[in-house]
């Protein structure tokens, strides 16, 4: 197949420079006041008669060590902890320090150290009001996938995966709500991610988009706020969810594996074009253009120096870290002409693909005991 066969960058993100400003900030939520949003989901629930339990023993055996890993968000953490925000931020304050180097001529010329403080606070606020709408958006995708899987194995893993993710919206709605003023409304790029995710009718696309994508990337995002919060509330916190996740990012791995051994050169290339389009709009996300706007900075006038600050590139690239080498490991990155492998160059991610990918990760990270 000709390059030019391809779809274009047009059809799969809607420009054809990836790196297109307008475009990317012409991309805004409408519905900042919605309190209810309903996606088409297209699916067929699926019954299966096949109840041999165990017949995929990868999947059965991450089902049993799910069922001995579950923590309550009520009871498990010390939610009485006092929280200072201003500590707390010193992750979005290192990510934006280069920035803050020179200012003179830019738009935070007029910024004082307490405009700086609360921007950092600002941002922590918006990660993690990011991570809670990302948690809703796994908790629908994986509810779909207990109707969608044809396999009972991943029917059981899946339900488990249900209750991890309520209970991750729980506590970072708690967490919000507790210790931060409010949160930001959805980002708009994280929303068109969720509902395209949602809406494809393909079983195996939601795990893609889930598993793999958003959660790879949220796998590796918590991970850095662990390391760098002094909380002992949200480290806590962070430590038991990266344990349901990595759990969860193993699940997608392990099911995909096998899927994919099934499907036709041009079906694995729909699924190398659908991984693209998720990184593009995780990466667009990272723009924070919402708190741009809160801190009334227009966010056109400053996208520019932040795309320029290299420590910043080199923070958001590192939240690929974990998707590369699971796409890897999926075939995803040499299939068919090395599409995706070129695609994961340009975004300069493709570094990362001799990582470790995360089929047997869970096993470190686990934080329940258990029993057997
Ligand atoms: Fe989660
Ligand atoms: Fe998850």
């Amino acid at each position: 197949m000709a390059l030019d066969e391809y779809t274009s960058n047009r059809d799969l993100i809607g420009r054809d420079d990836v790196n297109d400003l307008e475009a990317i900030l012409a991309i805004t939520n409408t519905d900042v006041d919605e309190v209810i949003h309903t996606v088409k989901d297209n699916a067929d629930a699926i019954f299966t008669w096949d109840y041999e339990k165990g017949a995929r023993p990868a999947l059965n055996k991450l089902y049993e060590k799910a069922k001995h890993a579950q923590w309550n968000g009520e009871t498990d953490l010390p939610w009485d902890t006092e929280v200072d925000l201003m500590k707390n931020a010193e992750l979005s304050r290192l990510q934006f320090q280069e920035l803050r180097q020179d200012v003179s001529g830019t738009p935070f010329e007029k910024f004082t150290d307490d405009d700086w403080d609360r921007f950092s606070i600002e941002t922590d606020n918006w990660t993690l009001s990011q991570f809670m709408h990302g948690e809703q958006g796994a908790l629908l995708c994986t509810a779909k996938i207990v109707e969608t899987v044809p396999w009972i194995d991943a029917k059981y893993y899946a339900a488990t995966q249900v209750m991890d993710e309520a209970r991750h919206v729980e506590v970072f709605a708690k967490y919000l709500d507790e210790k931060h003023e409010g949160h930001y409304p959805i980002n708009a790029h994280l929303k068109m991610l969720l509902d395209d995710i949602i809406n494809d009718s393909r079983w195996d696309m939601t795990y893609l988009g889930m598993q793999i994508m958003v959660e790879g990337l949220a796998l590796a995002a918590f991970g850095f706020m662990q390391q760098m919060t002094p909380d002992p509330l949200l480290k806590q916190l962070l430590r038991y969810v990266m344990a349901d996740e990595a759990r969860h990012v193993a699940f997608g791995v392990l099911s995909l594996k096998e899927y994919y051994g099934e499907l036709t050169g041009p079906e694995i290339r729909e699924r190398q074009e659908f991984a693209f389009e998720a990184a593009i709009r995780m990466r667009d996300r990272f723009m924070q253009q919402e708190v741009w706007d809160r801190m009334g900075i227009r966010p056109k006038d400053v996208l520019p120096l932040i795309l320029q600050d290299e420590g910043r590139a080199m923070f958001q690239q590192m939240l690929f870290s974990k998707i590369v080498p699971n796409c890897r490991k999926l075939g995803l990155l040499d299939a068919g002409d090395g599409w995706l492998r070129e695609r994961f160059t340009e975004m300069g991610v493709i570094a990362f693909e001799h990582w470790e990918d995360t089929g047997e990760e869970y096993e470190k990270l686990q934080v329940v005991e258990q029993a057997s």
